[in-house]
């Protein structure tokens, strides 16, 4: 891991962005909690991924549903079946291992399309050795199901399941919805919630975890229209940074217009018009360096079982050392409402436009706690002097800081009363310990954008100074004019 990678988790754990749940009692790998800022981050991640996403459509709107859901609804998504990852044990001390990683992080090799048997053959012929006890011997690699079951009431008879994925309730919320919303096509299902995998080997920090956040949409659409989208002409000249299959090993990357791509890559409209959006959001909204983010297409052993296009978002974190997965655009075809009116026995097909047929989905899928991690890696900056996150006031935990300069003098009384007239349009927090350089210090290391200094020219001026955290600048500005003045830097 890279030097950087210390100093953003230290700072998330001593600031309290997030640290691992029931940490006084050792916790359990891969489950981690949110502190203050964290929550605040996270919240604002939500609302700007709500924000830009549902008003992509009338017909898009999002649903809270449950985490528990029955066994069937596992056996109809295939994911009890085929939701496994490759487990590789240790003869001599029995350590587990994801296999594909262990071949990554051994061998600096890609093991995610091999069978169990290549695997097997890799780690023999390389002698890889278990990270643990050094010896090189594992038993012969087998699947690994990565669903958390439960026992349902006091029988215990109910076997039920923990969601792997918020996919799953709006494709089984799907007929409510299609008939509550006068039955229209294209419609949008989003969902924020938990996803429960029992990962083999956690890691990475807030990376792969067991317990996480996805904020997903279900675009149900009809199959027959997967060439055209209705905002098709406003965005058919915006550029895509693709890492195409046949590329992956290169490296190289291919800038394409959506035109080109539809016709070139003969990839659909609908599906290109999201995968923009998806990709605009990053650079538009979250402000992410173009150069740091490729969207990557798997190719077909790579994909999901239930994926026919798949495309990941990936961000360059240096923390991380090179390109990761934080979201991806999947077109999942008839697989999930086939399977569910199957398994089910309820009609999920639709009579629309004169024609009866099962709807087929275009997902788009983020984690949540992966972006927090990703946002904190990259807008993460230092000097010799001080440390920094450079994120935008819209996804910065804390907005204002309000600090006497010193706390004699009625300074602090005339900073308590600026901060009371900010904090309820701001986040804001008030501080009078310490010298006013560390205060600075302490603000900037938690990101906050904008810092109020009161001082004893204030008394007579009714002015404060704002400081701006990226480059230190300073201003005075009337006590009068601060809301006004705050709201015009947190809006460019
Ligand atoms: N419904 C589709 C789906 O769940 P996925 O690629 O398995 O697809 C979607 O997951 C996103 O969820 C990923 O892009 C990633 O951001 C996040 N994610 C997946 N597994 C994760 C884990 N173990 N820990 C944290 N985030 C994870």
């Amino acid at each position: 891991m890279a030097a950087n990678y210390d100093k953003v988790v230290d700072i998330a754990l001593r600031r309290g962005f997030f640290f691992p749940s029931a940490e006084i009692y050792r916790g359990i790998a891969g489950v981690w909690t949110y502190g203050h800022l964290g929550t605040l981050m996270k919240r604002k991640f939500e609302t700007r991924w709500r924000d830009f996403f549902l008003q992509l459509d009338d017909n898009f709107y999002e649903i809270d549903g449950s985490y528990i859901l029955p066994q069937k609804v596992f056996e109809a998504s295939g994911h009890l079946k085929n939701f496994n990852d490759p487990l590789a044990e240790c003869k001599s001390c029995h350590t587990r291992y994801r296999a594909d990683n262990l071949i990554e992080e051994t061998l600096k090799a890609d093991a995610s399309v091999l069978s169990t048997q290549e695997i097997d053959k890799l780690l023999k012929d390389k002698k890889v050795k278990c990270p643990n006890c050094s010896k090189s011997d594992f038993l012969p690699t087998r699947w690994f199901n990565m669903m958390f079951d439960l026992r349902v009431g006091a029988t215990g008879n109910e076997t039920a399941y923990l969601t792997p994925e918020t996919a799953q309730n709006p494709f089984v919320s799907f007929k409510r919805e299609f008939s509550a919303l006068r039955e229209k096509l294209p419609l949008g299902l989003a969902m924020i919630g938990r996803a429960f995998r029992n990962e083999i080997s956690p890691r990475q920090a807030f990376f792969r975890l067991r317990e996480f956040t996805q904020a997903e949409l279900q675009i149900f659409f009809d199959s027959a229209k997967i060439d055209e989208h209705n905002g098709w002409k406003s965005i058919r000249n915006y550029k895509l940074r693709l890492l195409l299959a046949k590329d992956a090993a290169k490296g190289k990357l291919t800038e394409i217009t959506l035109e080109d791509a539809n016709k070139k890559l003969k990839l659909p409209k609908f599906y290109l018009y999201h995968l923009a959006q998806m990709q605009k959001f990053y650079l538009d909204v979250l402000e992410i360096p173009r150069e740091k983010l490729r969207l990557r297409e798997l190719h077909d052993k790579e994909r999901a079982f239930y994926n026919k296009i798949h495309f990941d978002v990936e961000l360059n974190l240096e923390t991380l050392g090179g390109f990761k997965e934080v979201a991806g655009c999947h077109y999942r075809s008839d697989h999930d409402l086939s399977a569910h009116q199957k398994v089910s026995g309820e009609k999920l097909e639709v009579f629309y436009e004169n024609k009866r047929f099962i709807p087929h989905v275009l997902e788009i899928s983020f984690g949540i706690d992966r972006n927090i991690f990703a946002l904190l890696d990259l807008f993460y900056k230092e000097d010799s002097e001080r440390s920094w996150f450079s994120f935008s006031a819209e996804l910065a935990p804390i907005e204002v800081a309000v600090f006497p300069l010193v706390s004699k003098d009625k300074l602090p009384e005339l900073s308590v009363k600026v901060y009371d007239e900010l904090k309820d349009e701001f986040q804001a927090f008030y501080d009078e310990s310490g010298s006013i350089g560390k205060r600075y210090r302490r603000a900037d290391e938690i990101g906050v954008p904008f810092c109020i200094t009161i001082d004893h020219d204030s008394l007579k001026k009714k002015d404060v100074t704002v400081r701006m955290r990226d480059d230190m600048k300073q201003k005075r500005v009337k006590i009068k004019d601060l809301k006004d003045h705050l709201c015009k830097l947190y809006c460019d």
